[in-house]
């Protein structure tokens, strides 16, 4: 019997503080990668999309970038500042100047794929920068960075990039790459770019290699699917933000529709314990996002009964009032798309609800 659960209190958040570290990536142990390569040839199911899905290749290097690639110059003028892109073999030169002085730099690495932004990260004196423009397939071009809408430069090193402290430096490459960071320390010479099989599902040499010899006492990486509803929003929140993480310190209003867990939680919908509402019941995390909106009725009606007597999914599973208005395509007014100032991109909002015209963004 699946009891509807509530939604964590502040105390039940406290404690979900607390136990942040997510199962399968515990980045203090000295990790053994086997590389995603090696899983094919016994995972052949999830492993035929996952290295072509954008969560794969959240970050990738300058000299692979298909967006520096394909577009060998790109400007951007916010006076008195010039910007340039400009490839150069397998590099891309950043060029800032104010018409009197200029910073020259290559660009390191390329975090995104242009959806909602490609932001680059580059070196100077020492330090990681991240650029203050971004590339946006929407204008086929580049504009400011998101976060630095809002900004001023001061000086020229500042309009070509917020400097990143160790700590931003750390987590933006943790969030974006799979063993970049190890020990709360960078490690980028042996990083592998973007989301790879073993960021999820942790280090598994020892895996591959006990697969490998057979007999003996296997080596299994634990099994994400026996994470509950409430424990597999927090693994994923561990990048695409925490409900707690989003309830403490915000930001509230619609820049927070592009945290999914927190969305998500705060919908009537949401029960902890209902498996037929986690994140991977309606996302395959080895494939590619699903973008026909037909795709998800399915997944609704597993709770929202099609029609008045229609068999239950099973005698122990609740069912919920089904729609006076539609029978189809559920997501296109339940989960209404915001576009976020500056992202040049919709977000989803995962509060799924009844979308009263003129009613306000529900927090
Ligand atoms: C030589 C074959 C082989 C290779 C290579 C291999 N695995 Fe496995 N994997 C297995 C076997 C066998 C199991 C156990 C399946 C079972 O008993 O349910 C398993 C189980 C798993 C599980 C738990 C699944 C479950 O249903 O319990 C995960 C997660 C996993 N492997 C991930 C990986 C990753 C990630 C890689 C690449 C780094 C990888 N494996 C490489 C053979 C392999
Ligand atoms: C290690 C960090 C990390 C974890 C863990 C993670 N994600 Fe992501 N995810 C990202 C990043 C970064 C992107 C953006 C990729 C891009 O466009 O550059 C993303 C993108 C996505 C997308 C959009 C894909 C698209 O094609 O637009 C979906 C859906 C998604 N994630 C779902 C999940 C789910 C579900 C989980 C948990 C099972 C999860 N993610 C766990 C970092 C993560
Ligand atoms: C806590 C984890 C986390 C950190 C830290 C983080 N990101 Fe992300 N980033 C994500 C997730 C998850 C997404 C996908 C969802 C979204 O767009 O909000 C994303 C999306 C992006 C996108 C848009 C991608 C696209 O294809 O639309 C860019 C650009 C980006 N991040 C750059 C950066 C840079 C640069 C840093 C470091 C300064 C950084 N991120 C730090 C998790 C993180
Ligand atoms: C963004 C995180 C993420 C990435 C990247 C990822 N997986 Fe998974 N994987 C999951 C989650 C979550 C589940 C459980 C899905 C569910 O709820 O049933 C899963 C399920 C599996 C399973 C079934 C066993 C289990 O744990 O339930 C295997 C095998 C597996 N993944 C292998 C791989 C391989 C191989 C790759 C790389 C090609 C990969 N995964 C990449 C998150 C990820
Ligand atoms: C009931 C179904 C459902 C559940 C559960 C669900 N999503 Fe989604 N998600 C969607 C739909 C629908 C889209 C939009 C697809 C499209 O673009 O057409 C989406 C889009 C996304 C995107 C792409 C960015 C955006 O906002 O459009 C990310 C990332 C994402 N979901 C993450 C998550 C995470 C993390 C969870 C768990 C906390 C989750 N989703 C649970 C239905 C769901
Ligand atoms: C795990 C089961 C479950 C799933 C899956 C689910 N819902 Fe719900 N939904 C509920 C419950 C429970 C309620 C609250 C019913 C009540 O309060 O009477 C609810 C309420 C609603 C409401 C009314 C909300 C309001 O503002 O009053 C709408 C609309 C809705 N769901 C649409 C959807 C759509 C669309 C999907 C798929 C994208 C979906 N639901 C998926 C269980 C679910
Ligand atoms: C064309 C837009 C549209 C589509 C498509 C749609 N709905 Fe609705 N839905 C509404 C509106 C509007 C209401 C509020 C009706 C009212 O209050 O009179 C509603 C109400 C609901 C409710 C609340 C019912 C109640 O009695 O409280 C649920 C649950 C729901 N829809 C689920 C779904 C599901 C599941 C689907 C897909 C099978 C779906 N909706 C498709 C517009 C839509």
């Amino acid at each position: 019997m699946l009891l509807k659960r509530p939604r964590p209190s502040v105390i039940a958040l406290l404690f979900a503080m607390s136990l942040q570290a997510t199962p399968a990536r515990a980045e203090n142990i000295e990790p053994h990668y086997a590389g995603s390569k090696t899983c094919a040839s016994c995972h052949a199911e999830q492993s035929r999309w996952q290295h072509t899905v954008s969560m794969a290749n959240a970050m990738q290097l300058v000299a692979e970038c298909p967006i520096l690639i394909e577009h060998p110059k790109l400007t951007f003028r916010e006076e008195p500042y010039s910007y340039q892109i400009v490839r150069d073999g397998s590099k891309s030169i950043y060029t800032v100047t104010d018409g009197k002085e200029t910073i020259t730099v290559p660009l390191s690495y390329a975090f995104g794929l242009g959806e909602a932004g490609q932001t680059y990260v580059f070196e100077l004196n020492g330090k990681f920068f991240e650029s203050r423009v971004s590339f946006f397939h929407k204008i086929n071009g580049l504009d400011l960075t998101m976060g630095a809408r809002n900004t001023k430069p001061k000086s020229l090193e500042e309009a070509a990039g917020r400097q990143q402290d160790a700590q931003d430096a750390r987590e933006c490459f943790a969030c974006h790459t799979t063993g970049g960071v190890r020990a709360n320390k960078l490690h980028l010479e042996t990083m592998t770019p973007g989301i790879q099989c073993e960021n999820c599902h942790g280090p598994a040499a020892e895996h591959v290699a006990s697969a490998r010899k057979g007999g003996g006492k296997p080596v299994i990486p634990a099994k994400l699917h026996d994470l509950s509803t409430e424990e597999l929003s927090d693994f994923c929140g561990g990048c695409h933000r925490t409900w707690s993480k989003i309830a403490l310190s915000g930001p509230h209003g619609i820049p927070n529709v592009r945290f999914q867990p927190y969305r998500l939680t705060n919908s009537k919908c949401y029960d902890s314990a209902d498996p037929r509402i986690r994140c991977t019941a309606c996302h395959d995390v080895h494939q590619d996002l699903q973008r026909d909106a037909a795709a998800y009725d399915a997944k609704c009606l597993a709770c929202h009964t099609a029609a008045k007597g229609a068999a239950q999914v099973a005698a122990s599973v609740p069912q919920q009032k089904a729609c006076p208005v539609a029978r189809k395509n559920c997501t296109t007014c339940h989960m209404p798309k915001y576009e976020l100032p500056g992202a040049h991109y919709q977000f989803t909002d995962h509060t799924i609800r009844v979308v009263k015209a003129g009613a306000p963004y529900p927090n």
